[in-house]
């Protein structure tokens, strides 16, 4: 496995791979790697020649200074589980690499970066935008892998993909969760013992909530219901709780006949703030 840190080398070395007729699948991350990112290595690896992990903590992306400056960096514990899952390449710049100069462009998912995430991080989905359309450019794989972890992502990347012609087949992949049902993330340990002992109260409302919604009952109830449930619950701190359709993330009254349906929520707990969401 080669760790590059710069735009030219990891260019110049996937275009000889390309030249010698081999497939790209490609994982960008932010680093502090844990087995939900390794099961999209995992993935990559069975259905491409060639897979390349990035490794980046994209500035534009977070709207909290001191969010960014205390996400783990930890390229080397990273480097040995990227290994042993296959990966082939990392690729690893720095901000200046990046960002020789700040983007002027800005990227605007309409309602798509209206509702949820993007309700409570404005910016961020604009960010995420811009640095993966350049880890594209530099990657330019045929695949590219993302966690079901992030809906929204999935969402908003997709629709990137075919605004902007990108010729690559974005891969949506299953969220990998604790024994518990707590959906795997950097941020969990964050958690402390007592905090970490109920965070998995996350999970299992999402999967009453679809039980609830498979029965019949509408979203409004159901949401009622999982509200009063928080309330009663002063450890966790609710952010939104939605229902709604997988693809254009619009609130639905009931269950998606026709499509799939979401079910999204962000909470705080211990002070940190926890995402998860069910796809049926
Ligand atoms: P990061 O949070 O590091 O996540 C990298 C990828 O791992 C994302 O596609 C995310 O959805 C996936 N992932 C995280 N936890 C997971 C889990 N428990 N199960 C399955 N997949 C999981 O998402 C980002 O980085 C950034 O926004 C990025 C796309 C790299 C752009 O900066």
């Amino acid at each position: 496995m080669q760790v590059l840190n710069t735009i030219s080398e990891t260019k110049s070395f996937l275009k000889s791979q390309r030249k010698l007729g081999k497939s790209i699948g490609f994982v960008p991350t932010m680093g502090a790697l844990h087995e939900g990112h390794i099961s999209l290595i995992s993935r990559a690896r069975e259905e491409n020649d060639v897979v390349v992990c990035s490794i980046f903590v994209n500035p534009t992306q977070f709207g909290n200074p001191e969010d960014l400056k205390m996400y783990p960096r930890t390229l080397e514990a990273d480097s040995q589980l990227l290994e042993p899952a296959g990966c082939d390449v990392v690729f690893a710049p720095n901000a200046d690499e990046m960002y020789p100069s700040l983007p002027n462009l800005t990227l605007d998912f309409g309602n798509l970066e209206h509702v949820m995430e993007g309700k409570f991080r404005t910016g961020h989905f604009n960010g995420v935008g811009i640095v993966v359309s350049k880890l594209f450019h530099i990657v330019n794989p045929d695949r590219a892998y993302f966690g079901l972890k992030d809906l929204q992502q999935v969402a908003v990347l997709n629709r990137m993909v075919k605004d902007l012609s990108f010729d690559i087949e974005l891969i949506p992949c299953p969220i990998v969760r604790e024994k518990d049902g707590l959906a795997m993330s950097s941020r969990n340990g964050r958690l402390s013992p007592e905090a970490r002992a109920i965070a998995s109260v996350i999970s299992k409302v999402l999967l009453r909530a679809k039980a609830l919604i498979l029965a019949g009952k509408d979203s409004k109830s159901v949401i009622a219901e999982i509200t009063a449930r928080f309330n009663e619950m002063p450890e966790f701190k609710l952010e939104y709780f939605e229902i709604s359709d997988f693809e254009n993330l619009e609130p639905i009254e009931k269950q998606n006949e026709t499509g799939k349906t979401a079910i999204c929520i962000a909470a705080y707990l211990d002070n940190v703030r926890l995402i998860d969401n069910i796809v049926f």
